[in-house]
């Protein structure tokens, strides 16, 4: 492949990522890990999928950052996942000394790749990933929001059975309990979800949605969601690799965007090969700015307690 990605965490999230993205043929892929993680097994094992999948993108599984060199996309997921009845922001402290040391390695030999922070607590990880990098903001992304609107467009798709293709979803904010699913921007087919259900309807699915996460860690009981995370990567991967200039929702350093300055906070950008291209801002009314206000205020305190 002309692309080289690595994936720094080899669990669920990152195996998951890394498979898709070699079985798509996006890139050749670099998957690192500690070895309890096992990277070398499941990178082998992906790579022998691949005639199956009809893939020739190289696959490596190392505990080597050397082999990561020269990476265009560095996706990292490392960390420890919630437990049951355990909330994002439980995992603050642990986290970020993982992330920071990962951070440091990865840009020692990538130092002109796009970081895509995946670990939670997903906003304030990506603070943590852009402090110790150094690295532009354009080039510090983060995935959460097009997940959060995968689950959205799914149970939009099931209460008004239609098409998942039919339907669009748009959520603003934090990565967090109190993150803004916004309806009226919504639709399917273009009209708005505000004229296709009642109110009451409306106001189930944004909490289902922001309860989504916690949803699947519960159903789980061990560990949190992975397949539907694996393919939010590999979206966000794919518009920059091919540099589709994708408006999607992620995870973005704000500089006075949204009257939000010093943070990272969910907002729809323009995904290219420099990475983020643009912050494409919306009109919101009184209570919808509220609303991301109050999930960017959630934000600030963990970043607040981690010093980033
Ligand atoms: C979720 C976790 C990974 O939303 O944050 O599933």
């Amino acid at each position: 492949m002309t692309h080289k990605v690595t994936v720094v965490g080899a669990g669920h999230v990152g195996a998951t990522a890394a498979r898709r993205i070699a079985t798509k043929e996006l890139a050749d892929v670099v998957l690192l890990d500690l070895p309890q993680g096992a990277p070398q097994g499941k990178g082998l094992d992906i790579l022998e999928a691949n005639p199956l999948e009809g893939s020739d993108a190289r696959v490596l599984g190392t505990l080597d950052y050397a082999d990561t060199a020269d990476s265009e996309i560095v996706v990292i997921t490392a960390g420890l996942p919630r437990k049951p009845g355990m909330s994002r922001d439980d995992l603050l402290l642990k986290n970020k000394d993982i992330i920071k040391g990962v951070t440091e390695n990865v840009i020692k030999h990538s130092p002109n790749c796009i970081i895509i922070p995946v670990t939670n607590p997903l906003d304030a990880m990506c603070q943590v990933v852009y402090r110790v990098s150094g690295f532009p903001r354009e080039r510090v992304v983060g995935m959460a929001g097009i997940l959060d609107s995968a689950r959205m467009r799914a149970f939009i798709a099931m209460e008004l059975r239609v098409s998942v293709e039919n339907t669009h979803a748009f959520v603003l904010g934090g990565h967090g309990d109190t993150m803004v699913p916004l309806p009226r921007y919504s639709t399917v087919a273009g009209i708005p979800i505000t004229e296709l259900m009642d109110a009451a309807t409306v106001e189930a699915i944004v909490k289902r949605t922001a309860g989504g996460g916690g949803e699947i860690v519960k159903l789980l009981g061990s560990g949190s969601a992975y397949y539907a995370p694996g393919s939010a990567i590999v979206e966000m991967v794919e518009a920059i690799l091919k540099d589709k200039k994708k408006i999607l929702p992620c995870a973005a350093f704000l500089d006075g965007e949204y009257g939000i300055k010093n943070l990272f906070v969910g907002v729809p950008v323009k995904l290219g090969a420099r990475g983020i291209e643009e912050i494409i801002q919306i009109t919101l009314t009184a209570a919808e700015r509220a609303a991301l206000q109050k999930s960017a205020d959630a934000v600030k305190e963990l970043v607040d307690v981690i010093k980033v």
